[in-house]
C-alpha cells in the first residue's frame, strides 16, 4: 500500500497546481494590459462616457447570436437583473436546482419570490425535468436553469415543460461559457441567460456578468433599465420607472472582458481537453466522473467525480482530507455538503430584518426547507468531490492528479488488499 501524504508519505502532486486564484491558472497577456492602459489614459472609466462596455456587449451578443446583451457587475447581478425584468408578484414561485451557487437564489428572494427547489439527476447533477414538472403550481412563473459544472441541463425536456405551462426560462450560464446542448449554445434556449466573469470562470474580469436575450421589453419594463435604476436614459432626462439597482460594469472590467472574450474558445477547449484526458487516466479508478449528457458539450467549470461511500473504508470527508494532503485543490459537494435550501438564508429565512420575507408573506406558499426536499441533491452534496479547474493544466499535472486520486481511493477502498 502506498504511503499517503496524510500519513507522512510523499505527495503525489510535487509542486502546486495551476490555480484560478492567481496568474498560474489564469491567462492574461499584453492585450489586457494595453486595453486597461487605454481606458486609464482616456480618463473614461464609466460606460456613460467610454466605449468599452457597449463594445463588450455587442461582441458578446454577436458570439451568442442574440439581439441584446447587458453588461453588469457580476453573475448574481445578472440573475437579479433577469428576475427584476420578470417582475414577479410577491409570493410568485421560481423553480431552481439546489445544486448551484447561492448567487442563483439570492435574486429570487431579493425580489420577494419564493424559491422552489427541484431535485437533480443523480448522474449529471443538473436539474431533473421530472422534478421540475412535479413542483409546478399555479404560482410558478419561471424555471431558473443552472448548467452546473458547465454541463448542459436537459434543455429539450425543460423547454417542453416551459412551453406546456407557459413559464419563462432563465438560464444560469455562470459556469457554462460556450457549452452546447446538441447543436445549440447554452444560453440561447431560454428567454434570458446570465453569465458570470468572476475570478474562477472560463473568462474573467475579476467580477463581472452579462445578461443576454432576444427581447428587451416585456413584463411592463425594459431589460436594460433593470440594472440601471429603472432609468430609461435613452429618452433623455431623468426618470425612474420602477425599483432597480445600479449594477453597471466599469470600463476597466469591459476592457479586460473584450480581450478575454477573444480567447474564450481557447480557454474552453483547454479545459475540456484536460478534463477528457483526466477521465481517461481515471479509467481504472473506482470513481464516477460527472460527465456531460450524451450529445452535449460540457465545459468543465469544475472537474467533479462521485464516490460510493459503501465501497470506502473511511468517510468521504477523510478521502477529501487525504486528497488535499496529496496536493488536490478541491472540496466535497456543491454548493457545499448541504444543498442550497439548507443554508440559513433560505432554511431560516434570514432575509429582511426579522420579517422572514418573502417566506412569511401571507401570499406565499409555505415550504419546510429543513426537510429533505431533494434527496438526490442531498446525496450528491455528500458524495461528490469537486476539483477547481483551469485552462492551464498540462499533461504532467493531469498525471499527478490522477496518481493522487488513484493512491487515495485504492488505499481507502474496502476491497484494498482483498484482490
Ligand atoms: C452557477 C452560478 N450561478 C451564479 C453565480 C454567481 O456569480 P457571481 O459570483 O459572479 O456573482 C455563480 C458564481 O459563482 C455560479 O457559479
Amino acid at each position: 500500500m502506498q504511503d499517503l501524504a496524510i500519513n507522512g508519505g510523499p505527495r503525489a502532486i510535487e509542486s502546486t497546481l495551476p490555480s484560478f486564484r492567481d496568474a498560474s491558472g489564469r491567462t492574461f497577456g499584453q492585450e489586457e494590459l494595453d486595453a486597461l492602459t487605454e481606458v486609464i489614459k482616456s480618463g473614461r472609466l464609466s460606460f456613460l462616457t467610454g466605449p468599452k462596455t457597449s463594445e463588450f456587449e455587442r461582441a458578446f451578443a454577436e458570439k451568442y447570436g442574440v439581439k441584446h446583451a447587458v453588461a453588469v457587475a457580476n453573475g448574481t447581478a445578472a440573475l437579479h437583473t433577469a428576475v427584476i425584468y420578470l417582475n414577479p408578484e410577491p409570493g410568485d414561485e421560481i423553480i431552481l436546482s439546489p445544486v448551484t451557487d447561492v448567487g442563483t437564489v439570492i435574486p429570487v428572494i431579493a425580489q420577494l419570490a419564493i424559491p422552489v427547489f427541484a431535485d437533480v439527476d443523480p448522474v449529471t447533477q443538473n436539474i431533473d425535468p421530472v422534478s421540475i414538472e412535479r413542483n409546478i403550481t399555479p404560482r410558478t412563473r419561471a424555471i431558473l436553469v443552472t448548467h452546473v459544472y458547465g454541463h448542459p441541463a436537459d434543455m429539450d425536456a425543460i423547454m417542453a415543460i416551459a412551453r406546456k405551462h407557459n413559464l419563462v426560462v432563465i438560464e444560469d450560464c455562470a459556469q457554462a461559457h460556450l457549452a452546447y446542448y446538441k447543436d445549440k449554445l447554452c444560453g440561447t434556449f431560454g428567454d434570458i441567460a446570465c453569465f458570470s466573469f468572476q475570478q474562477s470562470k472560463h473568462m474573467t474580469t475579476g467580477d463581472g456578468g452579462m445578461v443576454i436575450s432576444n427581447e428587451d421589453e416585456r413584463f411592463g419594463r425594459g431589460l436594460r433599465h433593470c440594472s440601471d435604476k429603472g432609468w430609461p436614459r435613452e429618452r433623455g432626462g431623468r426618470d425612474h420607472l420602477f425599483l432597480a439597482p445600479n449594477y453597471h460594469m466599469t470600463e476597466l472590467q469591459a476592457a479586460v472582458g473584450l480581450e478575454q472574450l477573444k480567447k474564450l474558445e481557447q480557454f474552453v477547449d483547454a479545459r475540456v481537453a484536460s478534463a477528457d484526458r483526466l477521465t481517461e487516466l481515471l479509467a481504472g479508478v473506482d470513481v464516477q466522473p460527472v460527465l456531460p449528457l450524451e450529445g452535449t458539450v460540457g465545459v468543465y467549470f469544475f472537474y467533479s467525480f462521485r464516490l460510493d461511500p459503501s465501497k470506502l473504508s473511511v468517510p468521504v470527508t477523510q478521502v477529501m482530507t487525504a486528497l488535499t494532503a496529496e496536493g488536490i485543490d478541491g472540496f466535497i459537494g456543491y454548493p457545499g455538503q448541504i444543498p442550497l435550501y439548507k443554508y440559513p438564508v433560505v432554511r431560516d429565512h434570514k432575509t429582511f430584518g426579522s420579517s422572514g420575507w418573502p417566506f412569511t408573506l401571507e401570499a406565499a406558499r409555505k415550504i419546510d426547507y429543513s426537510s429533505v426536499l431533494c434527496p438526490e441533491a442531498e446525496r450528491a452534496c455528500q458524495e461528490t468531490i469537486c476539483m477547481w479547474w483551469t485552462d492551464r493544466l498540462e499533461e504532467r499535472h493531469l498525471q499527478q492528479i490522477a496518481a493522487a486520486i488513484h493512491k487515495v481511493i485504492s488505499t481507502y477502498s474496502k476491497s484494498a488488499g482483498s484482490a
